[in-house]
């Protein structure tokens, strides 16, 4: 793919029209051709360890796109600032999210893969964004209001994160941005922020739209609740077998005997995991046995398990692999920024002239 020889229509008449292709639902190859051309952007934030919800909510739906466009991802270790304290934790979380991402299958062939640090013009550009920003639209976002209430401190960085994450995906002129449910509402900031800027200066920024699986836009953890790296109810993707195999054992379950038939049983948070890392004729047959009664939690977590552990075999020796060739994925990074830089210099050029910084 020669990624400078993609056009990229910015029209608003344009952009009419793609927003009409995704308000509504998609057949999939209207999908692919409503894609062709466009630039997918996404990102994830260097802050823990990467787990089941963060694969089935970004991850995969953004590798699956890497061939459908032009494919932009990075690793936001900026962002990562906002609730890591500690710069060799930091180095090793951008590392972590490097291998998980690049076994998982992400092909630095096919997408553009780098740390957002290597590309500091976006910090220029949040400056840029921060000063037609209403402070109320920033009050607004759930994502600071959570973290806050969870009792981390409310640093400048924290409420100002949706004016970076916008500079994240303006400066690459992106179309499309792949990401779960709880970021919808940063991407509708970001669309405000755009449209704000281009009222004051021209037609300056590509106004982009959100895009979200249904079916995986909040995987729950084995609490029931959206799945965390903050809610201590995580199931990574790169653990041991040993801490998998305890925490998926330790789910909580309700107090029903195995024989008690569970007619719920599609509720159950084993099964909706279930229902993701395991064939389909095995969840049909689990939930089949669980409604008919005869099947215990134990055993259903035994299977949620071991289709885990299967489920993620490939990528774990990928995994290894990388991780023994730290060159390559350093290499791969650095590549990845430099083509990222020259995309973002043209972007951010075009804002510094249009708002009188020339
Ligand atoms: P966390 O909540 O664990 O800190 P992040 O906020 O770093 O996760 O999210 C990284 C990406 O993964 C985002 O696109 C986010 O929407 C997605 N994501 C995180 N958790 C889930 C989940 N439980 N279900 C679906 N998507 C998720
Ligand atoms: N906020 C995202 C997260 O919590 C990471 C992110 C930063 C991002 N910039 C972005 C996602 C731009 C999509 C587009 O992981």
């Amino acid at each position: 793919m020669t990624r400078s020889s993609v056009q990229r229509a910015t029209s608003a008449g344009y952009r009419a029209g793609i927003h009409k292709v995704f308000d509504r639902q998609i057949d999939p190859p209207v999908f692919f051709f409503s894609l062709f051309g466009m630039r997918i952007l996404s990102g994830i934030q260097s802050s823990g360890v990467l787990h089941v919800g963060n694969y089935f909510g970004m991850m995969k739906p953004a590798i699956e796109l890497q061939d459908r466009g032009e494919a932009y991802y990075f690793i936001a270790d900026y962002h990562s600032m906002t609730t890591i304290f500690d710069a060799d934790l930091r180095r090793k979380y951008t590392l972590d999210a490097a291998l998980d991402f690049l076994a998982c299958g992400l092909d630095p062939e096919k997408a553009v893969f780098f740390r957002q640090s290597d590309v500091p013009e976006v910090t220029e550009l949040t400056w840029m964004l921060a000063t037609v920003t209403p402070v109320g639209l920033l009050e607004r976002c759930h994502s600071y209001k959570d973290k806050t209430t969870k009792g981390i401190s409310a640093n400048h960085g924290l409420f100002t994160y949706p004016v970076l994450m916008a500079s994240d995906i303006l400066i690459y002129d992106s179309n499309v941005v792949p990401v779960g449910r709880d970021q919808k509402q940063h991407v509708e900031v970001t669309r405000d922020i755009a449209m704000k800027f281009n009222k004051a200066y021209g037609e300056v920024f590509v106004i982009p739209e959100v895009r979200i699986r249904e079916d995986t836009a909040v995987v729950p953890g084995t609490d029931g609740q959206k799945m965390s790296k903050s809610y201590g109810n995580a199931i990574d993707i790169f653990s041991d077998e040993k801490p998998t195999r305890k925490k998926i054992m330790g789910m909580v379950m309700d107090s029903r005997t195995p024989e008690e038939p569970k007619p719920d049983a599609e509720k159950n948070t084993a099964m909706q995991l279930l229902k993701l890392v395991g064939p389909e004729e095995v969840y049909a047959e689990t939930l089949e046995r669980l409604r008919a009664g005869g099947l215990g939690y134990g055993d259903l977590k035994k299977t949620l398990f071991a289709h885990h552990w299967e489920y993620f075999e490939e990528a774990r020796q990928r995994r290894l692999e990388l991780a023994a060739n730290l060159d390559f994925v350093e290499s791969v990074l650095q590549k990845g920024a430099a083509c990222a830089r020259t995309k973002a210099k043209t972007v951010l050029d075009r804002a510094r002239k249009a708002c009188g910084l020339d």
